[in-house]
């Protein structure tokens, strides 16, 4: 199985973003030291990420007959974003949206998700092993 691992804005600064909300991890180390070798012979992880919302959607396009599913953290477009959400409406792959942080326990304006009615699911609040989550929904 192919997955694709999407991290929108402000998720490439992960490690130096409030450390106290997001942790003090890379997203580059958590994939080369904790997710690929758990992921090792179970699937193939790419990674993209980008801070504009335009480029967000071409790589969903993109991934249309290259991948089996798609995890997705869109930051701050997850609040915000109809064009993210009506991009993984038409792809028409599985995508499993997630967040490091319990968005539910923080500012109200991050209690609405426009991806979560058209994702397969969500996951959130286990810091950055919400990804590894991400993908084994998808495996399974
Ligand atoms: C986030 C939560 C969002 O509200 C926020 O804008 C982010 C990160 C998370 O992973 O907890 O950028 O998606």
């Amino acid at each position: 199985m192919k997955i694709l691992i999407v991290n929108g804005p402000n998720l490439n600064l992960l490690g130096l973003r409030e450390p106290s909300i997001y942790g003090d991890t890379s997203f580059e180390g958590y994939l080369e030291n904790v997710l690929r070798p758990w992921s090792d012979g179970r699937c193939t992880l790419d990674y993209y990420q980008s801070n504009v919302e335009g480029e967000l959607i071409n790589a969903l396009h993109g991934a249309i007959g290259q991948y089996d599913g798609i995890v997705i953290n869109a930051g701050a477009y997850t609040h915000t974003s109809v064009a993210l959400a009506d991009a993984i409406k038409a792809i028409g792959l599985p995508v499993v949206e997630v967040h490091i942080s319990n968005v539910c326990k923080r500012e109200e304006f991050r209690h609405t998700s426009y991806l979560t009615p058209v994702c397969v699911g969500a996951i959130m609040g286990f810091g950055m092993d919400s990804y590894r989550l991400g993908v084994e929904a998808l495996l399974k």
